[in-house]
């Protein structure tokens, strides 16, 4: 469903929790997380808000939390703080007697709306027409349980961006070339890393229906979707140009979503996991630029007062999607289990879940 269906359907939040202070939202909650126990589990990616991560009971990037997912045959209620395309992957993961929420339907993500179905279908046949069964699919986590399912049908996997080399690694030992949905930096970034020179690689446009490539067609290694995430492009050149000429020794590090330019120019670049990472075993007194969501670079600079941290670019915004969740909502989300009827159920297709978990096991066996 993309996200103006889903605003379509999506029940608001009952008025008279925009009349509770902060501090009657945090003690409801606190008492409804003490009340069910182990019973309910609350995941939370870490882009999302302080006010959020403070009641997570584990926080992580998108490949942990899809583990963590995995590997929680208790919880009977988890309560997602994240976006839309990470619950799903939760309830493709749990078994029948668990329940994923999403306090605020609203909380989806941009890129994951870049692909259909429908689209990748029709991309698929033209590109079965031109280049035979020599394709594998691989989509980015960052996409509906519906492309997840696609690539579980036919062979691929998923990847996130802390697996994403491994994975296309292991896409070439089954076909001769990767079909890399929905983000291309990602993509390009990766195959770039294993050594594949951007002119084997080709742009698969969904809007136009075309695949864009200027050469002969059997030179291209990887085709890459024209996707992209909304929040990172906004990472520029001149932002990097800009940094290096106000602090000499400064070390840039970028998320793969970075256009390839921006990844080619930073020190280090690797996902949300490797980023916090890096920043801890940091020396004091460093300074990082940060070329990644606003809520994490906004913590990472509190949690490291000993060294420099700032945001890439100095007028970034948060994401808006991961944004959409806050106390309010997580407390609505609690009150409305509590209650008996719960609200903003996850359910993903069981013939669709079928195939989609296909597609994430094969990545999670080999993270
Ligand atoms: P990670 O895979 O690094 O958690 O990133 C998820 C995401 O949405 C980045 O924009
Ligand atoms: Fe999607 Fe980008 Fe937000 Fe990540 S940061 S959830 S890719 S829009």
């Amino acid at each position: 469903m993309s996200i103006l269906e889903v605003m379509n359907e999506t029940i608001q939040i009952p008025d008279h929790y925009k009349n509770m202070n902060i501090e009657e939202m945090e003690a409801r909650i606190r008492e409804i997380k003490a009340k069910f126990g182990t019973r309910l589990y609350i995941p939370g990616h870490h882009y999302q808000k302080d006010e959020v991560i403070q009641f997570a009971d584990d926080t992580g990037d998108s490949l942990k939390l899809a583990q963590l997912s995995a590997n929680n045959t208790q919880a009977e209620f988890i309560v997602f703080c994240g976006v839309h395309f990470m619950a799903e992957t939760a309830d493709i993961l749990t078994n029948e007697n668990q329940k994923v929420f999403l306090p605020d339907m609203r909380a989806g993500c941009s890129m994951a709306d870049m692909a259909n179905i429908e689209q990748t279908n029709l991309a698929w046949t033209k590109l079965q027409h031109i280049f035979g069964d020599t394709l594998l699919p691989l989509t980015y986590v960052n996409s509906t349980a519906e492309i997840k399912a696609f690539c579980g049908r036919n062979g691929g996997a998923t990847v996130t961006s802390s697996n994403a080399k491994n994975m296309v690694e292991w896409a070439f030992t089954k076909k001769e070339r990767v079909f890399f949905l929905p983000d291309q930096h990602l993509g390009r970034n990766t195959a770039c890393e294993l050594g594949i020179s951007l002119e084997n690689m080709a742009i698969w446009d969904p809007e136009l229906e075309e695949l864009q490539f200027e050469g002969d067609v059997n030179n291209i290694k990887v085709v890459l979707w024209k996707g992209y995430c909304s929040v990172h492009e906004k990472f520029t050149v001149e932002n990097i140009e800009e940094m290096r000429n106000q602090y000499k020794d400064i070390n840039i590090i970028v998320h793969p979503e970075c256009t390839h330019d921006v990844v080619q120019l930073a020190d280090f670049a690797g996902s949300t996991n490797y980023i916090i990472d890096k920043l801890q075993e940091a020396d004091p007194d460093t300074v990082w630029a940060v070329g990644t969501e606003m809520n994490l670079v906004k913590r990472l600079a509190q949690i490291h007062a000993d060294k420099k941290v700032m945001s890439l670019n100095p007028n970034m915004c948060p994401c808006l999607t991961m944004n959409r969740i806050d106390l309010a909502h997580l407390l609505w989300s609690l009150e409305s289990i509590e209650k008996g009827n719960p609200i903003n159920q996850i359910i993903v297709n069981k013939d669709v879940a079928k195939d989609a978990v296909k597609a994430v096991d094969r990545m999670l066996h080999r993270s």
